[in-house]
């Protein structure tokens, strides 16, 4: 049996990735490459799933049909992108039950956003607004990743959260633009949510310890602080524009460099999200575990039938 070069198999692969050809599920590649991509992959969709908790708060509480109907187009959304996902980290082998077992256990992340509570309407704005506009920064490179079904199925989720961000800022410039109660309302969410915004790209280029590696893999096409750096510069004239102010006293445009200069993000905060400690960590990943114990008979059943079916077929 001929003998497997490892070093030509990864030198052949990375020749690939740097001629912008596409991996595909059968295709040879690096132990390291597919569990990043899995660990990746299933955690954003993790984050789509565990992101409409804080949405499905208010859909009974809208504050006319129009905006519950946008409200609810937005979450169905999101369970979309989630199956999508979930299916794109199975083409690289991983195991749809144990991978919502991992979110369910605390093992698995999700993004760091989602653990804040929705307190007011004007945060519906807000998430729409800030964190679908943070979330678009960082999937719109993720359309030209390196491997093939992610890149692929972030072209899909892209187009709807246009939508997302839009309906978000629509409803923030609506606040923004009312009454006094509704200004003072969209601002006070503002300034819950602009910081943990900030931290959904991510720890700092320097303490990210997957980020130089997934450029070189092209799995990421820029950096954390870059992508940071970008929804900054495009959301502050947005704020701005409908006269809302930034809860950051260091935001300052800087001529020469072209881009705002801005305060330091609390990275303890930060971690402590990350690591379970944010205020609704345990409500969140408690409400999925839920969701999976009371949907349990709809999979039962569903088994049940293919199962007679297949029986019937056999027969
Ligand atoms: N929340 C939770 N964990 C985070 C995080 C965040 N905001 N940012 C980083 N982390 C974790 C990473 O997962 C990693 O931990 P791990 O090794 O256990 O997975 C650790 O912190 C180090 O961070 P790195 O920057 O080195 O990790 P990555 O290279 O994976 O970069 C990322 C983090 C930028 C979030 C990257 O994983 C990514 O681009 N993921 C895909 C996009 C995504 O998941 N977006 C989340 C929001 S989805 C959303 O908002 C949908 C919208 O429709 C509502």
């Amino acid at each position: 049996m001929k003998e497997v070069n490892i070093d030509e198999l990864e030198r052949k692969f990375q020749e690939k990735i740097d001629n912008e050809i596409k991996i595909e599920p059968k295709d040879w590649m690096p132990d390291e490459y597919r569990k990043t991509l899995i660990r990746q992959i299933s955690q954003h969709a993790h984050s789509e799933i565990v992101g409409q908790l804080p949405e499905g708060n208010w859909v009974t509480r809208a504050p006319n049909l129009r905006r519950k109907a946008v409200l609810l187009a937005k979450i169905q959304d999101e369970a979309g992108h989630g199956l999508y996902l979930y299916s794109a980290a199975e083409t690289l082998g991983a195991d749809r039950e144990e991978t919502i077992d991992d979110l369910h256990s605390g093992k698995a992340k999700y993004s760091s956003i989602f653990n804040y509570p929705s307190l007011t309407w004007a945060d519906m704005g807000m998430i729409g607004w800030l964190v679908d506009g943070a979330a678009i920064m960082n999937q719109v490179p993720l359309c030209r990743c390196s491997y093939g079904p992610y890149a692929r199925a972030m072209v899909r989720v892209c187009k709807e959260e246009s939508f997302h961000q839009r309906q978000g800022y629509e409803i923030v410039t609506k606040l923004a633009t009312g009454t006094p109660e509704q200004k003072e309302m969209a601002q006070e969410s503002l300034n819950r949510w602009w910081w943990p915004a900030l931290m959904m790209f991510g720890p700092s280029d320097a303490d990210s310890k997957h980020t130089a590696q997934s450029m070189k893999w092209k799995i990421k096409r820029h950096t954390n602080d870059e992508l940071r750096q970008q929804f900054v510069d495009v959301t502050v004239p947005q704020a701005e524009l409908i006269g809302l102010t930034v809860p950051d006293p260091d935001l300052k445009w800087n001529e020469e460099t072209g881009h705002y200069d801005f305060g330091d993000i609390n990275w303890d905060e930060f971690w402590q999200v990350v690591s379970g400690n944010g205020p609704c960590n345990k409500e969140r990943v408690e409400a999925r575990r839920k969701a999976k114990e009371d949907g349990m008979w709809v999979r039962e059943a569903a088994n049940a039938y293919a199962e007679k079916r297949a029986k019937r077929k056999a027969s």
